[in-house]
Protein backbone atom coordinates (compact mmCIF):
# COMPACT_ATOMS: atom_id res chain seq x y z
CA UNK A 1 0.00 0.00 0.00
CA UNK A 2 1.52 3.40 -0.59
CA UNK A 3 1.84 5.61 1.38
CA UNK A 4 -0.70 8.25 0.00
CA UNK A 5 -3.16 5.74 0.43
CA UNK A 6 -2.88 5.13 4.19
CA UNK A 7 -2.70 8.68 4.17
CA UNK A 8 -5.99 9.14 2.04
CA UNK A 9 -8.10 6.58 4.57
CA UNK A 10 -7.17 7.93 7.61
CA UNK A 11 -7.52 11.88 6.87
CA UNK A 12 -11.28 10.87 5.94
CA UNK A 13 -11.61 9.69 9.56
CA UNK A 14 -9.69 12.19 10.67
CA UNK A 15 -12.03 14.98 9.15
CA UNK A 16 -14.86 13.18 10.72
CA UNK A 17 -13.51 13.50 14.31
CA UNK A 18 -12.34 17.12 13.65
CA UNK A 19 -15.91 18.47 12.55
CA UNK A 20 -17.38 16.47 15.85
CA UNK A 21 -14.82 18.42 17.38
CA UNK A 22 -13.64 14.89 19.20
CA UNK A 23 -9.99 13.20 19.29
CA UNK A 24 -8.88 10.24 18.06
CA UNK A 25 -5.69 8.19 18.54
CA UNK A 26 -3.17 7.03 15.92
CA UNK A 27 -1.79 3.85 16.93
CA UNK A 28 1.02 2.49 15.04
CA UNK A 29 2.26 -1.16 15.62
CA UNK A 30 4.92 -3.48 13.93
CA UNK A 31 3.50 -5.50 11.38
CA UNK A 32 4.61 -8.86 13.70
CA UNK A 33 1.54 -8.00 15.99
CA UNK A 34 -0.76 -7.17 13.34
CA UNK A 35 -2.97 -9.68 13.89
CA UNK A 36 -3.19 -9.70 17.92
CA UNK A 37 -3.92 -6.42 17.23
CA UNK A 38 -6.82 -6.50 14.95
CA UNK A 39 -8.48 -8.94 17.67
CA UNK A 40 -8.84 -5.96 20.11
CA UNK A 41 -9.78 -3.63 17.40
CA UNK A 42 -12.86 -2.20 18.06
CA UNK A 43 -15.20 -2.00 15.14
CA UNK A 44 -15.81 1.41 14.99
CA UNK A 45 -11.81 1.71 14.03
CA UNK A 46 -10.02 1.78 11.15
CA UNK A 47 -6.76 -0.03 10.73
CA UNK A 48 -4.49 0.48 7.34
CA UNK A 49 -1.46 -1.84 6.82
CA UNK A 50 1.56 0.71 5.88
CA UNK A 51 5.26 -1.33 5.21
CA UNK A 52 6.14 -2.90 8.21
CA UNK A 53 3.51 -1.71 10.47
CA UNK A 54 -0.21 -1.42 10.83
CA UNK A 55 -1.79 2.25 11.22
CA UNK A 56 -5.04 1.93 13.65
CA UNK A 57 -7.21 5.29 13.58
CA UNK A 58 -9.07 4.95 17.27
CA UNK A 59 -12.13 7.44 17.31
CA UNK A 60 -13.01 9.17 20.70
CA UNK A 61 -10.30 7.65 22.36
CA UNK A 62 -6.78 9.42 24.72
CA UNK A 63 -3.52 7.53 24.63
CA UNK A 64 -3.83 5.99 27.78
CA UNK A 65 -6.83 4.03 26.50
CA UNK A 66 -5.72 3.48 23.18
CA UNK A 67 -2.93 1.98 25.33
CA UNK A 68 -4.84 0.15 27.48
CA UNK A 69 -6.39 -1.40 24.54
CA UNK A 70 -3.99 -2.82 23.10
CA UNK A 71 -2.15 -3.33 26.18
CA UNK A 72 0.67 -5.93 25.66
CA UNK A 73 1.39 -5.07 22.10
CA UNK A 74 4.29 -2.98 20.96
CA UNK A 75 3.49 0.20 19.53
CA UNK A 76 3.34 4.60 19.32
CA UNK A 77 0.64 6.38 20.01
CA UNK A 78 -0.33 10.18 18.49
CA UNK A 79 -3.22 11.54 19.68
CA UNK A 80 -5.27 14.35 17.75
CA UNK A 81 -5.56 17.20 18.67
CA UNK A 82 -2.77 17.40 20.79
CA UNK A 83 0.15 15.92 18.63
CA UNK A 84 -0.54 17.68 15.35
CA UNK A 85 -3.73 18.66 12.95
CA UNK A 86 -3.22 16.06 10.23
CA UNK A 87 -2.55 13.03 9.82
CA UNK A 88 0.80 12.55 8.31
CA UNK A 89 2.26 14.77 11.49
CA UNK A 90 0.64 12.51 13.47
CA UNK A 91 1.59 9.20 11.80
CA UNK A 92 5.38 10.42 11.92
CA UNK A 93 4.39 11.24 15.50
CA UNK A 94 3.85 8.13 16.57
CA UNK A 95 6.35 5.77 14.48
CA UNK A 96 8.88 8.60 15.72
CA UNK A 97 7.29 7.72 19.63
CA UNK A 98 7.36 3.87 18.64
CA UNK A 99 11.13 3.75 17.14
CA UNK A 100 12.33 5.70 20.52
CA UNK A 101 10.52 3.38 22.71
CA UNK A 102 12.05 0.38 21.86
CA UNK A 103 10.84 -2.35 24.01
CA UNK A 104 10.62 -0.84 27.85
CA UNK A 105 8.59 1.63 27.64
CA UNK A 106 5.24 -0.84 26.92
CA UNK A 107 6.77 -3.09 30.02
CA UNK A 108 6.89 0.18 31.82
CA UNK A 109 3.06 0.60 30.52
CA UNK A 110 1.87 -2.74 31.72
CA UNK A 111 3.17 -1.76 35.16
CA UNK A 112 1.32 1.42 34.79
CA UNK A 113 -1.74 -0.27 34.33
CA UNK A 114 -1.27 -2.41 37.26
CA UNK A 115 -0.52 0.24 39.25
CA UNK A 116 -2.91 3.16 38.32
CA UNK A 117 -6.37 1.98 39.38
CA UNK A 118 -7.55 4.92 37.20
CA UNK A 119 -8.77 2.92 33.92
CA UNK A 120 -10.57 0.38 36.54
CA UNK A 121 -12.16 3.83 38.36
CA UNK A 122 -14.05 5.16 35.23
CA UNK A 123 -15.68 1.58 35.35
CA UNK A 124 -19.51 2.95 36.78
CA UNK A 125 -20.15 0.19 39.81
CA UNK A 126 -17.57 1.60 42.65
CA UNK A 127 -16.41 -2.50 43.61
CA UNK A 128 -13.78 -2.19 40.73
CA UNK A 129 -11.55 0.32 42.71
CA UNK A 130 -10.92 -2.94 44.93
CA UNK A 131 -10.81 -5.64 42.27
CA UNK A 132 -8.17 -3.61 40.24
CA UNK A 133 -6.27 -2.55 42.89
CA UNK A 134 -3.39 -4.95 42.93
CA UNK A 135 -2.39 -7.72 40.07
CA UNK A 136 -0.98 -10.34 42.58
CA UNK A 137 -0.94 -13.25 40.05
CA UNK A 138 1.02 -11.23 37.82
CA UNK A 139 3.54 -10.39 40.45
CA UNK A 140 3.54 -14.18 41.60
CA UNK A 141 4.29 -15.24 37.89
CA UNK A 142 7.33 -12.77 37.74
CA UNK A 143 8.23 -13.71 41.22
CA UNK A 144 8.35 -17.44 40.31
CA UNK A 145 10.37 -16.43 37.71
CA UNK A 146 13.14 -13.95 38.48
CA UNK A 147 15.36 -14.14 35.12
CA UNK A 148 12.22 -12.83 33.16
CA UNK A 149 12.08 -10.00 36.34
CA UNK A 150 15.38 -8.97 35.60
CA UNK A 151 15.21 -8.90 32.10
CA UNK A 152 12.51 -6.76 32.60
CA UNK A 153 13.59 -4.64 35.11
CA UNK A 154 16.95 -4.39 32.67
CA UNK A 155 15.17 -2.55 30.47
CA UNK A 156 13.88 0.23 32.46
CA UNK A 157 15.72 3.19 33.42
CA UNK A 158 17.09 3.57 37.29
CA UNK A 159 13.47 5.32 38.31
CA UNK A 160 11.41 3.17 36.72
CA UNK A 161 13.68 -0.01 38.30
CA UNK A 162 12.70 1.85 41.43
CA UNK A 163 8.65 1.44 41.47
CA UNK A 164 9.19 -2.37 39.78
CA UNK A 165 10.62 -3.29 42.88
CA UNK A 166 8.01 -1.01 45.11
CA UNK A 167 5.86 -4.29 44.40
CA UNK A 168 8.06 -6.92 45.19
CA UNK A 169 9.51 -8.28 48.43
CA UNK A 170 12.91 -7.37 49.08
CA UNK A 171 14.69 -10.34 48.91
CA UNK A 172 13.52 -10.51 45.28
CA UNK A 173 13.98 -7.11 44.29
CA UNK A 174 18.05 -7.03 45.57
CA UNK A 175 18.32 -10.15 43.28
CA UNK A 176 17.12 -8.32 40.60
CA UNK A 177 20.75 -5.98 40.33
CA UNK A 178 22.74 -9.15 39.94
CA UNK A 179 21.24 -9.82 36.26
CA UNK A 180 21.62 -7.62 33.88
CA UNK A 181 20.77 -9.40 31.04
CA UNK A 182 18.37 -7.58 28.01
CA UNK A 183 16.00 -9.02 25.65
CA UNK A 184 12.75 -7.12 25.80
CA UNK A 185 11.47 -9.58 23.38
CA UNK A 186 11.59 -12.47 25.38
CA UNK A 187 9.15 -10.79 27.80
CA UNK A 188 7.03 -9.88 25.14
CA UNK A 189 6.75 -13.65 24.78
CA UNK A 190 6.77 -14.23 28.08
CA UNK A 191 3.17 -11.95 28.28
CA UNK A 192 2.20 -13.42 25.74
CA UNK A 193 2.25 -16.94 25.73
CA UNK A 194 0.93 -16.09 29.89
CA UNK A 195 -2.03 -14.13 27.94
CA UNK A 196 -1.88 -11.22 30.58
CA UNK A 197 -5.03 -9.66 28.67
CA UNK A 198 -7.13 -12.08 29.44
CA UNK A 199 -6.26 -13.26 33.13
CA UNK A 200 -6.90 -9.71 33.88
CA UNK A 201 -9.88 -9.52 32.54
CA UNK A 202 -11.01 -13.23 34.22
CA UNK A 203 -9.58 -11.61 37.35
CA UNK A 204 -12.06 -8.58 37.18
CA UNK A 205 -14.95 -10.93 36.25
CA UNK A 206 -14.54 -13.50 39.22
CA UNK A 207 -13.50 -10.46 41.11
CA UNK A 208 -17.27 -8.73 41.08
CA UNK A 209 -18.99 -11.49 40.90
CA UNK A 210 -17.61 -12.32 44.73
CA UNK A 211 -18.63 -8.68 45.75
CA UNK A 212 -22.00 -8.97 44.05
CA UNK A 213 -22.18 -12.45 45.87
CA UNK A 214 -21.24 -11.06 49.30
CA UNK A 215 -22.68 -7.64 48.57
CA UNK A 216 -26.15 -8.40 49.77
CA UNK A 217 -24.94 -10.49 52.93
CA UNK A 218 -26.06 -7.82 55.54
CA UNK A 219 -24.26 -9.11 58.61
CA UNK A 220 -21.25 -8.42 56.81
CA UNK A 221 -21.88 -5.26 55.73
CA UNK A 222 -22.83 -3.40 58.97
CA UNK A 223 -21.05 -2.81 61.04
CA UNK A 224 -22.29 -3.73 65.01
CA UNK A 225 -24.18 -0.28 65.62
CA UNK A 226 -22.31 0.39 68.60
CA UNK A 227 -18.99 0.06 67.13
CA UNK A 228 -20.01 2.98 64.79
CA UNK A 229 -20.53 5.32 67.28
CA UNK A 230 -17.44 4.74 68.80
CA UNK A 231 -15.82 5.42 65.61
CA UNK A 232 -17.39 8.50 64.99
CA UNK A 233 -16.16 9.10 68.82
CA UNK A 234 -12.57 7.91 68.07
CA UNK A 235 -12.67 11.03 65.79
CA UNK A 236 -13.81 13.78 68.09
CA UNK A 237 -10.90 14.44 70.38
CA UNK A 238 -12.54 16.90 72.92
CA UNK A 239 -15.52 15.06 73.42
CA UNK A 240 -16.01 14.74 77.18
CA UNK A 241 -15.12 11.66 79.07
CA UNK A 242 -18.84 11.70 80.72
CA UNK A 243 -20.09 11.70 77.18
CA UNK A 244 -18.35 9.10 75.92
CA UNK A 245 -19.16 7.01 78.81
CA UNK A 246 -22.35 7.36 78.32
CA UNK A 247 -22.25 6.11 74.82
CA UNK A 248 -20.18 2.61 75.76
CA UNK A 249 -22.76 2.15 78.86
CA UNK A 250 -25.30 2.05 76.24
CA UNK A 251 -24.40 -1.66 75.67
CA UNK A 252 -24.21 -3.37 79.25
CA UNK A 253 -22.07 -6.37 78.12
CA UNK A 254 -20.00 -4.30 76.37
CA UNK A 255 -19.42 -2.19 79.41
CA UNK A 256 -19.19 -5.63 81.73
CA UNK A 257 -16.20 -6.39 79.08
CA UNK A 258 -14.28 -3.26 78.69
CA UNK A 259 -14.52 -3.14 82.75
CA UNK A 260 -12.98 -6.78 82.98
CA UNK A 261 -10.36 -6.13 80.90
CA UNK A 262 -9.29 -2.55 82.54
CA UNK A 263 -9.16 -4.20 85.64
CA UNK A 264 -6.82 -7.47 84.36
CA UNK A 265 -3.45 -7.84 84.97
CA UNK A 266 -3.48 -6.35 81.35
CA UNK A 267 -3.01 -3.14 82.93
CA UNK A 268 -2.18 -3.74 86.26
CA UNK A 269 -4.29 -1.24 88.69
CA UNK A 270 -4.24 -2.11 92.11
CA UNK A 271 -7.29 -0.07 92.93
CA UNK A 272 -10.78 -1.29 91.47
CA UNK A 273 -12.11 0.76 88.19
CA UNK A 274 -15.57 0.43 88.79
CA UNK A 275 -16.99 2.72 85.41
CA UNK A 276 -16.45 3.96 81.77
CA UNK A 277 -15.72 7.09 82.78
CA UNK A 278 -13.52 6.25 85.48
CA UNK A 279 -11.76 4.30 83.10
CA UNK A 280 -11.19 6.94 80.79
CA UNK A 281 -9.99 9.18 82.89
CA UNK A 282 -7.10 6.72 84.19
CA UNK A 283 -6.44 5.79 80.60
CA UNK A 284 -7.36 8.14 78.65
CA UNK A 285 -10.24 8.36 75.68
CA UNK A 286 -7.95 6.51 73.10
CA UNK A 287 -7.27 4.12 75.19
CA UNK A 288 -10.62 3.21 75.88
CA UNK A 289 -11.74 4.02 72.64
CA UNK A 290 -9.38 1.15 71.15
CA UNK A 291 -10.52 -1.21 73.76
CA UNK A 292 -14.46 -0.94 73.56
CA UNK A 293 -13.93 -1.24 69.61
CA UNK A 294 -12.23 -4.75 69.69
CA UNK A 295 -14.81 -6.06 72.26
CA UNK A 296 -17.42 -4.29 70.07
CA UNK A 297 -16.09 -5.94 66.44
CA UNK A 298 -15.15 -9.11 68.26
CA UNK A 299 -18.77 -10.14 67.69
CA UNK A 300 -18.00 -10.52 63.13
CA UNK A 301 -15.60 -13.33 64.12
CA UNK A 302 -18.96 -15.39 65.84
CA UNK A 303 -19.78 -16.31 62.01
CA UNK A 304 -16.10 -18.89 61.32
CA UNK A 305 -15.11 -22.01 63.03
CA UNK A 306 -13.61 -21.03 66.53
CA UNK A 307 -9.85 -21.96 65.65
CA UNK A 308 -9.78 -19.72 62.79
CA UNK A 309 -11.63 -16.92 64.51
CA UNK A 310 -9.40 -17.74 68.13
CA UNK A 311 -6.21 -17.53 65.83
CA UNK A 312 -7.27 -14.86 63.58
CA UNK A 313 -8.23 -12.58 66.82
CA UNK A 314 -5.18 -13.55 68.40
CA UNK A 315 -2.80 -12.12 65.46
CA UNK A 316 -5.72 -8.74 64.76
CA UNK A 317 -4.79 -7.70 68.27
CA UNK A 318 -1.07 -8.56 68.01
CA UNK A 319 -0.77 -6.39 64.72
CA UNK A 320 -3.07 -3.94 66.27
CA UNK A 321 -0.89 -2.86 69.89
CA UNK A 322 1.87 -3.62 67.65
CA UNK A 323 1.24 -0.98 65.23
CA UNK A 324 0.34 1.28 67.91
CA UNK A 325 3.93 0.41 69.42
CA UNK A 326 5.63 1.06 66.05
CA UNK A 327 3.35 3.85 64.59
CA UNK A 328 5.26 6.65 66.77
CA UNK A 329 8.98 5.22 65.41
CA UNK A 330 7.88 5.59 61.74
CA UNK A 331 6.82 8.98 62.09
CA UNK A 332 3.13 8.24 61.95
CA UNK A 333 1.07 11.27 64.05
CA UNK A 334 -2.22 10.25 64.03
CA UNK A 335 -2.99 7.80 67.05
CA UNK A 336 -6.53 6.97 66.20
CA UNK A 337 -6.30 5.02 63.05
CA UNK A 338 -3.36 3.05 63.58
CA UNK A 339 -4.83 0.83 66.17
CA UNK A 340 -7.94 0.24 64.10
CA UNK A 341 -5.82 -0.80 60.89
CA UNK A 342 -3.87 -2.84 62.46
CA UNK A 343 -7.13 -5.00 64.21
CA UNK A 344 -8.97 -5.08 60.68
CA UNK A 345 -5.98 -5.55 58.87
CA UNK A 346 -6.95 -9.18 57.99
CA UNK A 347 -10.48 -8.86 58.35
CA UNK A 348 -11.13 -9.80 54.34
CA UNK A 349 -10.15 -13.36 55.71
CA UNK A 350 -13.75 -13.95 57.70
CA UNK A 351 -15.73 -13.16 54.10
CA UNK A 352 -13.10 -15.72 52.33
CA UNK A 353 -13.07 -18.30 55.19
CA UNK A 354 -17.18 -18.07 55.84
CA UNK A 355 -17.78 -18.92 52.01
CA UNK A 356 -15.07 -21.72 51.84
CA UNK A 357 -12.72 -19.61 49.41
CA UNK A 358 -9.27 -19.62 49.49
CA UNK A 359 -6.89 -17.81 51.87
CA UNK A 360 -2.89 -17.99 52.81
CA UNK A 361 -2.53 -19.63 56.20
CA UNK A 362 -3.13 -17.51 59.27
CA UNK A 363 -0.09 -18.94 60.91
CA UNK A 364 2.50 -17.26 58.29
CA UNK A 365 2.49 -13.62 57.13
CA UNK A 366 1.06 -13.94 52.97
CA UNK A 367 3.42 -14.34 50.62
CA UNK A 368 2.95 -13.07 46.66
CA UNK A 369 1.57 -16.60 46.18
CA UNK A 370 -0.73 -17.06 48.80
CA UNK A 371 -2.20 -13.68 47.71
CA UNK A 372 -2.02 -14.96 44.02
CA UNK A 373 -4.29 -18.02 45.05
CA UNK A 374 -6.75 -15.98 46.74
CA UNK A 375 -7.26 -13.98 43.42
CA UNK A 376 -7.09 -16.76 41.19
CA UNK A 377 -10.13 -18.06 43.46
CA UNK A 378 -12.39 -15.06 44.54
CA UNK A 379 -10.87 -12.49 41.94
CA UNK A 380 -9.67 -10.74 44.98
CA UNK A 381 -7.33 -10.56 47.58
CA UNK A 382 -7.76 -10.48 51.36
CA UNK A 383 -6.39 -7.50 51.35
CA UNK A 384 -9.06 -5.57 48.81
CA UNK A 385 -12.02 -7.82 50.11
CA UNK A 386 -11.16 -6.13 53.72
CA UNK A 387 -10.42 -2.84 52.57
CA UNK A 388 -14.00 -2.83 50.30
CA UNK A 389 -16.07 -3.92 53.78
CA UNK A 390 -14.30 -1.03 55.74
CA UNK A 391 -16.08 0.89 53.10
CA UNK A 392 -18.67 -0.60 53.25
CA UNK A 393 -19.08 0.50 56.74
CA UNK A 394 -18.47 4.09 56.13
CA UNK A 395 -14.71 3.99 57.74
CA UNK A 396 -12.59 7.19 56.72
CA UNK A 397 -11.05 6.79 53.64
CA UNK A 398 -7.48 6.99 55.38
CA UNK A 399 -8.51 3.35 57.11
CA UNK A 400 -9.38 1.93 54.04
CA UNK A 401 -6.92 3.20 52.28
CA UNK A 402 -4.47 1.09 54.61
CA UNK A 403 -5.86 -1.91 54.47
CA UNK A 404 -6.34 -2.03 50.75
CA UNK A 405 -2.12 -1.96 50.60
CA UNK A 406 -0.90 -3.63 54.09
CA UNK A 407 0.83 -5.73 51.65
CA UNK A 408 1.81 -3.23 48.76
CA UNK A 409 2.82 -0.10 51.58
CA UNK A 410 4.20 1.59 48.60
CA UNK A 411 0.91 2.10 46.61
CA UNK A 412 -0.73 3.99 49.72
CA UNK A 413 -1.47 7.29 49.77
CA UNK A 414 0.32 7.48 53.94
CA UNK A 415 3.40 5.57 53.18
CA UNK A 416 4.03 5.63 57.33
CA UNK A 417 0.59 4.23 58.00
CA UNK A 418 0.80 1.30 55.79
CA UNK A 419 4.76 0.65 56.29
CA UNK A 420 3.61 0.55 59.68
CA UNK A 421 0.85 -1.98 59.87
CA UNK A 422 2.96 -4.13 57.27
CA UNK A 423 6.02 -4.30 59.69
CA UNK A 424 3.51 -4.61 62.42
CA UNK A 425 2.20 -7.79 60.68
CA UNK A 426 5.39 -9.49 60.10
CA UNK A 427 6.63 -8.96 63.42
CA UNK A 428 3.52 -10.74 64.29
CA UNK A 429 3.85 -13.85 62.95
CA UNK A 430 7.75 -14.25 63.30
CA UNK A 431 8.61 -12.22 66.22
CA UNK A 432 11.25 -10.00 64.23
CA UNK A 433 11.42 -8.36 60.99
CA UNK A 434 12.29 -10.62 58.19
CA UNK A 435 13.71 -8.50 55.60
CA UNK A 436 13.77 -10.83 53.24
CA UNK A 437 9.82 -10.85 53.58
CA UNK A 438 8.81 -7.01 54.23
CA UNK A 439 7.89 -5.28 50.90
CA UNK A 440 10.72 -3.31 49.47
CA UNK A 441 8.96 -0.23 49.40
CA UNK A 442 8.64 -0.69 53.54
CA UNK A 443 12.54 -0.95 53.62
CA UNK A 444 13.18 1.77 51.43
CA UNK A 445 10.68 3.76 53.61
CA UNK A 446 13.08 2.68 56.18
CA UNK A 447 16.03 3.27 55.05
CA UNK A 448 15.25 7.22 53.77
CA UNK A 449 13.35 7.99 57.47
CA UNK A 450 15.15 10.03 59.53
CA UNK A 451 14.46 8.71 63.19
CA UNK A 452 15.80 6.18 65.71
CA UNK A 453 17.09 3.39 64.47
CA UNK A 454 14.93 0.02 64.62
CA UNK A 455 16.74 -2.56 66.60
CA UNK A 456 16.17 -6.14 66.22
CA UNK A 457 17.02 -6.20 69.76
CA UNK A 458 13.74 -3.24 70.95
CA UNK A 459 11.50 -5.07 67.91
CA UNK A 460 11.83 -8.52 69.80
CA UNK A 461 11.54 -7.27 73.06
CA UNK A 462 8.54 -5.48 72.03
CA UNK A 463 7.41 -8.61 70.26
CA UNK A 464 7.67 -10.67 73.78
CA UNK A 465 5.64 -7.59 75.84
CA UNK A 466 3.41 -7.51 73.49
CA UNK A 467 2.42 -11.01 72.94
CA UNK A 468 2.21 -11.54 76.50
CA UNK A 469 -0.61 -8.49 77.23
CA UNK A 470 -2.14 -9.61 74.24
CA UNK A 471 -2.43 -13.00 76.04
CA UNK A 472 -4.20 -11.75 78.94
CA UNK A 473 -7.07 -9.94 77.29
CA UNK A 474 -7.62 -13.20 75.58
CA UNK A 475 -7.20 -14.67 78.87
CA UNK A 476 -9.93 -12.56 80.37
CA UNK A 477 -12.49 -12.72 76.86
CA UNK A 478 -12.25 -16.39 77.06
CA UNK A 479 -13.66 -16.15 80.32
CA UNK A 480 -16.84 -14.22 79.52
FE1 LIG B 1 -2.86 -9.62 55.27
FE1 LIG C 1 -1.83 -10.37 58.91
Amino acid sequence: MEEKDIFAVLDIELEKVRSLEGSMSIVVIPMKYADKALGYKREVDTAVRYKEYLVVGLFGMEADQASALFLSIPKGIAVYPYDGKDIQALFFEATGRLQEMGSAPWVKRLWDSIKETKAMERLEDPESRFISASFYQFLALLASRPHDLARISADMNEMDRHWVKDYLPHGLAQSLDNDTCSQGEQVTDLLQEWQYKERMELKQEKGKKTLRKFRNIEHFFTLPSISQEIIDLASDVLLAASKMARIIEKDPVLTSRVLKVVNSAFYGFHRQIDSVEHAIVILGNDEVVNLAFSIAIHKILETISAPHAQRLWEHSLLVAHLSQWLGPLMGYKFKDKIYTVGLLHDFGKIVFLQRGHFISDTGNPSSLEDLAKEEMDSGLSHAEMGAYIAERWNLPSGIVDALLCHHLPGKAKDTALAVTVHLADIIAHTGSIHMDMVNNAAIRFLSERKGPALSAEMVSKAYQETLSRVKLVLEVQDGT
